[in-house]
Formats: C-alpha cells, structure tokens, sequence
C-alpha cells in the first residue's frame, strides 16, 4: 500500500521542525508501513527542489546526530511541493489530479493534515470534500487536526459539524501532542499492567493529586496568538486535561480506541462545574511581568501565562480528593510531572515521624524532560535513634533503556498511517474539555475574582499560589 501525506500549510514551522523530521525518523528507523510519498501545499512558489533543501536544512537541525545525507536523498525523492491556497476551491481538484498521478492511479491510504491556521480548517474540509477527496473508494482518506480545535465548546462543535459533513468520525485524527510523549502512554502502563499501584490509586489513599506543566521560556515570538489564547486555552484544554483523564479513568476493558476513549470521557463528565464563586477560590491566574514588553502584547494586557485549576472528579474512586491542574510560561525550569500525594498513615506511633502531608508517601511521574518515576518514603536515619527521613527510589528511563526519547510526532504519524486513534481526541472529548474550561475563562476575562497576579520569570508563578496551596494545607511540589 502506498501513504500519501498531504501536508496544507507546507510553509510552516509546524512541517519543518515536527512534521518532516518525524518522518525522516521513522523513515531511518524502517518504521513505515509502507511506500511513502510526501506532498506539500501552500500559497509560496517552490520548486520541488527547492522545498526539499528547505526542509532538509530543517531536519538537520532536528534530529542532529540523526542525519545522514545518504538516507535523506533517500527520503527526499518522495516529497513533493504543490503550490496552492486552500481558499480557493478550484486548487483541490488539481491537488487531487497531482497526487493521483503521484501514486499511479493505485489504491492508497491518503492523510491529509491540516498544519494551518484555524481559520483555513473549515474551508480546507469542505473544499477536500467538495473535490470528492474523503470518499474512500480507493484506500482510507483520513484527515489531521492540529490544535487548537475551536476556542471554545460552542466553536469546537461547530467545527467538529462541518468537518462531520466530510469525513466521518474514524477518518478523524485530533492531535494533542502530548499523547504520543512515551512518558504519557506510560501512565497507562504503570497504572494497569502492575498490581501495586492500582489498590490505593483512590480516595481511600490519595490526598490529592498535582499535575504540573511549567516551561521557563516566555512567549517570545508567539505573542500575537497567545493574546487570544492565554494559557487556558494553550495548556488546560488539551494537555494538562488530557492528563487529568488518563491519571483519573478506570481500567478499559481492553486496549482498543474507543473503549480508552469511553473512559476518559467519563472522567470529563464527572468533572464537577464550576460557578463563578469555585472559578473565585479554586483558581489562580498570574502574568510573569515581563510579558506586557513582548512584541505585540498591549501594555493593558490582561492574558493569563500561569494559571491554577484545582478540580473534583465526582466519582466513586475521587469523591473529596482535589486535583491541581498548574502550568505557566517563565517558570523556574521546563519540567511535566504528576505528583501523587498519598495521605499520611492513620497512626504515627514513631516520636518525631512526619507531620505533614507533604511529608508521606509520594509517587512522582515525570512525562519531560527528566523521564522517570520516583517513589518517596520514610526511612530511618541510620545511627540516629529513631530520626527519619524522607527518601525515594528513582527510576531514569534512559539510565534503565538505553537509547532515547522519541519525538511525540513519530509515534503519533505512524498511528494515523496504520489507522489506530487511540491516541487521538474524539469529537465528544474535545467539547467536554472546552466545556470544563469555559465557565473558568468567561470569569477571567470579566476580571475575575480571582486577580490577575504578576510574577517574576524564573520562578514557580505568583507568590499568592505558594499563599493560596498552603492555605489549604498543602505543599506545590517544586522540584525540576
Ligand atoms: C503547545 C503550546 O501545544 O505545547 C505551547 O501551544 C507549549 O505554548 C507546548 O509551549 C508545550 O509542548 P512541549 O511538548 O514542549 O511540552
């Protein structure tokens, strides 16, 4: 079978710094299914051979030690670039006519993914549908979706109806990055092919759960797109939910898509509304104070770069335990972690045991950059009459494999060409994510309460979050 990979928006950096150098891995890893032809559309005029050395330059540059000369002319061969504007109807019929050409008139798994900007999806997909291009006569047609899908769940379900009207569920591929990090995938692992974890993985055992997506570089060039963002719509909606929803759902019965799907929607359902008054005491917003200098942010801005979304899961497993959701740009470090905090044992019959919750069992699960798991507990201080200390077990997942990492798009490329979403967003879990945030960002663009809070780059957000955990009883784990 042949693979198409129809990329609109060809130009961008999405195709540059992501796209093609996952392919180019998977391509020297002898990963791919089969024969693969890459075709690029946008608006500016290349030469096949034109695009090609622009994207090799790229590549080099991703995946460094990686490239090898001999095997990209390899991959080379088979990219194409076919300028065109998605706007324009007429483009897709000649689009089609090129690529048919291209694969010999033969039957092909055909993806076509949108690495534009959102306000081209709607007519990208009419006009792939209006050009006959989803009908799958002649192999899968499947279509990608970057994010962000809509801005909110009003606009979300509009987009998923016009993109319903062409293609149907399962050609549909909704990308969330984060699901394709190895990390991600892992938690999955960890939580049902063992038996220690998942008997205490409840109420009964977990005080609370924190899930932590800081970065420390500030917004930079993307500003222009982050004031109509904020770091809701950037980082909650999607990644920080996404792993709410595989930290909290039940055990599928099998792995197949849709029942992985079933579960996590479950969770989002079960996710308790939030009014105006929880948006008031159970969330934080902060701006680092230098964004208000960045190019293209007005010196009033009121955009959030940190927030904090504390949230129940009202369910028999979560009932009563809180869930802190925080993610911020010009943090401290890049780090991605969940931390679970288990409650403190039911009697401390040792003089001088921990006394805080902070101080009992905790389970670490770092997704990036430090990849591992770390179990901490209490251990006696050797010497030291019954002085204890809290210690833990450290697993390094490149220490323990040797070899490294893969890129998210690798795994997530090959998923769309062998027809496997598991990994991808369906129709009813993006609409109820945006259904969580919603209320949450309607409240903070009215201005709150909560007050937007400045914070210095650097370190862990506002100070009033430190404020506002403690309150609570509760520690932020701060750790890179
Ligand atoms: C993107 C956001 O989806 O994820 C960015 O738009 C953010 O603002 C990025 O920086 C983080 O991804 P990663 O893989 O670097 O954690």
């Amino acid at each position: 079978m042949i693979y198409t990979i129809v990329i609109f928006g060809a130009s961008g950096d999405l195709t540059r710094r992501k796209l093609i150098p996952a392919l180019y891995e998977l391509h020297r890893k002898k990963r791919l299914p089969g024969a693969l032809l890459i075709v690029g559309m946008a608006r500016t005029e290349y030469s096949h051979d034109q695009w090609r050395e622009i994207l090799k330059e790229a590549c080099m540059a991703q995946v460094g030690k990686h490239f090898d000369p001999t095997l990209w002319e390899e991959f080379a061969r088979n990219i194409y670039y076919h300028p065109g504007d998605v706007s324009r109807a007429e483009c897709f019929p000649e689009l089609d006519q090129f690529v048919s050409e291209l694969e010999n008139h033969q039957p092909s798994t055909r993806i076509y993914y949108l690495a534009l900007a959102p306000e081209f999806y709607e007519c990208t997909v009419a006009h792939l549908g209006a050009a006959g291009m989803a009908v799958e006569s002649s192999g899968p047609r499947r279509i990608v979706v970057e994010k962000p899908f809509g801005r909110d769940r009003e606009s979300a379900r509009q987009l998923n109806a016009k993109i319903h009207e062409v293609f149907a569920e399962h050609q549909i591929y909704r990308i969330d990055h984060y699901l394709g990090k190895e990390t991600v995938a892992n938690v999955l692992v960890l939580r049902f092919a063992n038996t220690i974890f998942e008997p205490i993985w409840n109420r009964n055992y977990v005080d609370h759960i924190q899930i932590t997506a800081a970065e420390d570089l500030p917004i930079g060039r993307r500003a222009s797109f982050y004031e109509s963002a904020g770091i809701l719509r950037d980082m909650f909606q999607n990644h920080l939910l996404q792993l709410l929803t595989l930290t909290a759902m039940e055990p599928p019965s099998r792995v197949n898509a849709d029942d992985i799907r079933d579960e996590k929607v479950k969770v989002l359902r079960a996710v308790r509304p939030f009014t105006p008054a929880d948006v008031a005491a159970n969330t934080v917003r902060g701006q680092y104070r230098k964004y208000r200098d960045e190019p293209n942010v007005p010196p009033n801005s009121q955009t959030a770069t940190f927030g904090v979304v504390k949230l129940y899961v009202d369910n028999w497993r979560w009932q009563g335990v809180p869930f802190y959701l925080r993610s911020g740009k010009a943090m401290s470090c890049r780090t991605t972690q969940i931390v679970i905090q288990f409650r403190e044992p039911p009697h401390m019959m040792f003089e001088g045991g921990p006394k805080h919750i902070h101080e009992a069992n905790r389970l670490v699960l770092q997704i990036q950059p430090a990849e591992g798991i770390q179990i901490h507990f209490q251990t006696k201080v050797p010497d030291a009459g019954m002085k204890m200390r809290l210690t833990d077990l450290d697993f390094n997942f490149r220490e323990k494999f040797a070899g490294e990492m893969p890129e998210a798009y690798e795994r997530l490329l090959l998923d769309v060409m062998i027809g496997d979403p598991s990994l991808f967003a369906r129709a009813d879990e993006v609409e109820l994510a945006w259904g969580i945030i919603d209320p949450i960002q309607q409240v903070w663009d009215a201005g709150g309460p909560p007050q937007l809070e400045l914070y210095e780059a650097g370190g862990w957000g506002p100070p009033y979050s430190e404020e506002w955990m403690q309150r609570q009883g509760r520690r932020w784990f701060n750790v890179c």
